[in-house]
């Protein structure tokens, strides 16, 4: 019997399994009721008695030893995963989804980056602001539509406390507090009391530039459009300013840039005009300057400002604004190599 189990001792470790029925082969072999093992367990039943210790010892052991043998087998085949019997062992554990920059978020970037080669840095100020910042200060009457509860979001009532509507706030936060050379770039959540459609929401985002100096001109303003205007939608873009109105600047402008999806030859998206409106800017108006202690007879400036989504669209053309905050997983996908 010693030579017996000693046998299968050695068996053991040669056994191996090339495939789950050989495997289950092994274990009806070794491990079943009918199996090597338990034949041997019933021949010691008929072991004399002084024997008994030793050989009940060496049973146990054999019985441990097959009974790891074949769990070992079983995990390695557990993690084998290609057909070849390889064992791929650079692969994850398991599948592991990166997330994605938000297409607001990429096009914000790209903006500011194109601001800071021109030497702009971030400000940043808050949403929750106060009628001064957001009005009185950038020269609105106190009649101006704007100010009505309409079009503004007010948080706390006959205290002046509201939602800002643009990020012009920003430019009173700054100058404020900073004497010229300025040069600010102002990213930011802005919210207007609109009703929700594809396009139009109570909340989108927008990007303020704001230039004030010496000697700051008009033509400073064109030739910083112009850098944007190319660097943004590719070279052979083409800016148009039309003259328009803001409180804040004077004199002030509306751009547009040759229709990026046509060319400027004239398609759908641009309506056939060969030009998208894309900003308003225009030079800061002196009012402005001395409400925020600046000397308007020393100092000029300009500002410029955009919606992040009307440039998302027109990058990207996503035609319902609504996606932009719906955190729709097959919408944001799409963006996984723009950045
Ligand atoms: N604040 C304006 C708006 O929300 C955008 C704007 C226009 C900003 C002209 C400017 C500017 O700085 O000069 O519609």
């Amino acid at each position: 019997m010693i030579n017996q189990i000693n046998r299968l001792l050695a068996e053991l470790d040669t056994l191996k399994a090339n495939s789950q029925e050989e495997l289950e082969s092994l274990r009806v072999k070794y491990l079943s009721k009918k199996g090597e093992i338990s034949s041997l367990m019933n021949d010691f039943r008929d072991v004399a008695v002084e024997e008994k210790k030793e050989l009940g010892k060496m049973l146990n052991e054999l019985k441990e030893k097959a009974r790891n043998k074949i769990n070992d087998l079983k995990e390695s085949f557990e993690n084998i995963i290609s057909e070849d019997n390889v064992i791929d062992l650079t692969r994850t554990a398991y599948p592991y989804h990166v997330g994605t920059r938000h297409p607001l978020s990429i096009v914000r970037k790209e903006i500011c980056d194109i601001f800071a080669r021109l030497g702009f840095s971030i400000a940043e100020g808050p949403e929750v602001e106060d009628d001064w910042h957001v009005f009185s200060s950038l020269n609105f009457a106190d009649d101006h539509p704007a100010r009505d509860m309409q079009d503004t979001f007010f948080v706390m009532h006959g205290a002046d406390i509201l939602l800002r509507t643009h990020t012009s706030s920003v430019q009173t936060r700054v100058m404020e507090k900073t004497q010229p050379p300025i040069r600010i770039i102002c990213p930011g959540r802005v919210y207007r009391n609109e009703a929700i459609s594809y396009r139009a929401h109570c909340f989108f985002h927008q990007v303020e530039a704001l230039y004030v100096d010496k000697n700051v001109s008009f033509a400073d303003l064109r030739q910083t459009l112009m850098f944007f205007a190319k660097e943004l939608f590719g070279q052979d873009t083409k800016i148009r300013l039309r003259p328009s109105y803001f409180p804040f600047t004077e004199p002030s402008a509306e751009m547009d840039i040759s229709c990026n999806l046509c060319g400027g030859k004239g398609c759908p998206f641009c309506k056939h005009t060969g030009w998208v409106e894309i900003l308003g800017c225009g030079m800061v108006h002196p009012n402005v300057l001395k409400n925020c202690g600046i000397d308007s007879n020393v100092y000029t400036g300009y500002a410029l400002g955009m919606g992040i989504e009307r440039i998302t669209n027109l990058k990207y053309q996503v035609k319902d604004l609504r996606l932009f905050s719906e955190n729709d997983v097959r919408f944001l996908k799409q963006f996984e190599s723009a950045h």
